[in-house]
């Protein structure tokens, strides 16, 4: 057996891949440390917690005395615990410099000083740290060479922790790995962010607000796909290498809210136009050849409009779900599964 220590596997993509995991390989066990800031839904695992090969642990990973243990229990660890929503960073940065930054210095030195053999640690970055491309010139993509410009204080902070990543491979010799990954879409999304927050407004009736010109492009790449890549570069990655993931499916944001009113029989008169996001990126397109050329890797699961329709539809079935995330009633589901345990 062997052991992966996921940390932030109660959010989207953590959770995506805890699932991923458990179901392609059955040989591991998962350990999933969250702390379960607002976006850590133990209900997006459900489905898994009860499998003896999946262990839940409430803890910060800030928190070394708590991480250490953890670490040492496990063969490899995959961090993606984060604050990520670039909208709250404006607002606030700080919360994304302590988990982000020092968040990420806590986890590489505890993972460092893990007695026993080595432990590979693959950090699940973005690549919104490569700042933004021009809308004009469709040839320029992001290659993992290059320069880091992050834009915003949350692209900052993933900047400032991916580096430090490297800074740790460079100078202790430690077995690094490092995905840039593009905008995600699939279940169990924080429905704050674009398409649940589209398709749940939607439902209860409500129009869509759509940034500035909503001329900004994002290449949108299906969850499954990207845990696929996690998993690939943790397996077959060469130690210090970053490997950029994307899906070649460069979407503006007008094209995806008409693609998602289309879906759900809405027309334009459901779009609300709200103030440019400070600062907005204006296009994220990233060149993937690497993983694909180097470990075979390729998205095979994020074909637009069917995926895009799948995840729509995934939250129209859902509603469950998201609603209980806006009434903040999901925050009662650690209580009543961990809570007695969590107090013993
Ligand atoms: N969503 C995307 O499109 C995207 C794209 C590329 C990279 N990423 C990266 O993937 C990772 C996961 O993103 P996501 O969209 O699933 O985010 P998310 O906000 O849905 O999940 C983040 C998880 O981290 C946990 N967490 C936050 N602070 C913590 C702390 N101090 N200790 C322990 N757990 C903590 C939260 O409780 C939550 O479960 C992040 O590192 C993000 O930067 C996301």
């Amino acid at each position: 057996m062997t052991t992966i220590l996921v940390t932030g596997g109660a959010g989207f993509i953590g959770a995506n891949f805890v699932r991923f995991l458990l179901a392609n390989r059955p040989d591991c066990r998962v350990i999933n440390a969250d702390v379960l800031t607002y976006s850590g839904n133990l209900e997006n695992l459900t489905s898994i917690e009860s499998d003896p090969r999946y262990r839940f642990v409430k803890a910060d990973i800030c928190d070394a005395a708590a991480m250490e243990p953890l670490v040492e229990e496990a063969d490899a660890v995959v961090h993606m615990a984060a604050e990520s929503h670039v909208d709250r960073s404006i607002l606030d940065s700080e919360p994304f410099i302590r988990t982000n930054v020092l968040g990420t210095q806590v986890m590489l030195d505890v993972v460092r000083k893990a007695p026993g053999k080595p432990r590979r640690f693959l950090y699940v970055s973005t690549d919104e740290v490569y700042g933004s491309l021009p809308l004009e010139d469709k040839s320029l993509l992001f290659t993992e060479e290059t320069p880091i410009t992050a834009n915003s204080p949350y692209a900052a902070s993933k900047a400032s922790g991916d580096l430090l990543v490297g800074a740790y491979h460079h100078t202790f010799g430690m077995d690094t790995v490092t995905t840039r990954c593009s905008n995600n879409f699939g279940p169990y999304q924080f429905p704050e962010k674009v398409i649940p927050l589209f398709v749940a407004n939607l439902i209860e009736g409500k129009k869509v607000p759509l940034y500035g010109d909503g001329l900004n492009v994002r290449d949108w790449l299906h969850v499954d796909d990207h845990c696929e890549a996690i998993l690939t570069v943790l397996e077959k990655g060469t130690a210090g290498e970053v490997y950029n993931v994307g899906g070649n499916n460069e979407r503006s944001n007008i094209e995806l809210t008409h693609s998602i009113l289309g879906l759900m029989g809405f027309g334009e008169e459901m779009i609300e136009p709200v103030k440019d996001r400070l600062g907005h990126d204006r296009r994220y397109a990233i060149d993937a050849t690497k993983i694909a050329r180097e470990l075979g890797w390729h998205p095979t699961r994020s074909a637009w409009p069917g995926a895009l329709a799948e995840t729509v539809r995934w939250y129209q079935d859902n509603t469950e779900w998201w609603q209980r995330v806006r009434t903040g009633a999901y925050r009662d589901y650690y209580e009543q599964q961990y809570g007695r345990a969590a107090s013993a």
